[in-house]
């Protein structure tokens, strides 16, 4: 696989461009994945003008990948978690309340709602603040919360996601939101929040018991260090099934390159 950047062209690329990412951050993006050929990795690393951004998850740190990748400048920049809630569990009822209705928006519907992307867009740039992009120093808020706007509103484009579920006031004003995947055996909890001053009135477990299906497993990941998120995903079911480190590199600036 050949990159062309600005500069030079690159023949060997072990990574491939993440075009979302890219897009939020207005550079060069890109991801790879385990196994990976680490001496083709940081040769292709050095051919890399900054700025540019690469991520790339690994097991946990006893993988053999994980200190070679540090020692190329990987950083840790989050802890994942990921839950599963079993199928076929007893749904909670739901606490009933005049303050918010919870509405159901299908793909095939996306478009016709599209004036509810700009208020999903800023709940979800305000309120997803634990993500990796948000943890990594390197990364600015702005930034960071661009690729969640961007994420949750990519619904309404038709790129992502089967399923949008709003928590809504009488006057109009989105409160919570729960960006859906839905796949044949299981459905997945892409992104979810509650705004601030909604929080702990159900809204949260309105928006994910909406989206339960008989005969389908729920899926969510989550971070290590989102306790709110791990007592609200227990207390409905889920359990942690798995860990990962999702690891990011940022192109080190040429003073950088020149003074390590
Ligand atoms: C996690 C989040 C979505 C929960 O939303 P919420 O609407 O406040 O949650 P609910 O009111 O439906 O809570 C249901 C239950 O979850 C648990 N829970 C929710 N928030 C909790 C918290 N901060 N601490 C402890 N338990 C919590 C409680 O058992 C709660 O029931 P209770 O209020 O009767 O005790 C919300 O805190 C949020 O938007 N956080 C920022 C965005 C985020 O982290 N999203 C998840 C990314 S993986």
């Amino acid at each position: 696989m050949s990159m062309n950047t600005a500069q030079n062209t690159i023949e060997q690329t072990v990574s491939a461009p993440d075009s979302f990412l890219s897009g939020a951050f207005g550079y060069p993006c890109r991801t790879a994945q385990l196994p990976l050929d680490i001496e083709s990795l940081a040769l292709e690393l050095t051919q890399t003008p900054a700025p540019a951004f690469m991520w790339i998850k690994v097991p946990d740190r006893t993988d053999p990948a994980f200190s070679a990748l540090e020692d190329l400048g990987f950083r840790v920049a989050v802890e994942e978690i990921s839950y599963e809630r079993p199928k076929g569990l007893p749904v909670p009822p739901a606490r009933t309340t005049d303050d918010y209705a919870i509405r159901t928006v299908p793909l095939a519907d996306a478009a016709r709602h599209a004036q509810l992307a700009g208020q999903i867009g800023a709940l979800a740039a305000d309120n997803l603040t634990t993500s990796r992009f948000h943890q990594d120093p390197l990364i600015s808020d702005a930034t960071a919360g661009r690729v969640k706007q961007r994420w949750a509103m990519n619904f309404f484009a038709g790129q992502r996601g089967q399923q949008m579920i709003v928590a809504i006031t009488p006057d109009g004003r989105v409160v919570g939101f729960n960006q859906v995947l839905a796949g044949p055996t299981h459905k997945v909890i892409d992104l979810i929040c509650t705004a601030d001053d909604f929080r702990r009135r159900g809204v949260a477990r309105a928006l994910v018991t909406a989206m339960f299906e008989d005969g389908k497993t729920t899926r969510v990941g989550s971070q290590a260090n989102n306790t709110a998120a791990d007592a609200f995903y227990r207390s409905l079911g889920f359990q942690p099934v798995a860990t990962s480190l999702c690891l990011h590199w940022h192109a080190p600036l040429p003073s950088e390159k020149a003074n390590p």
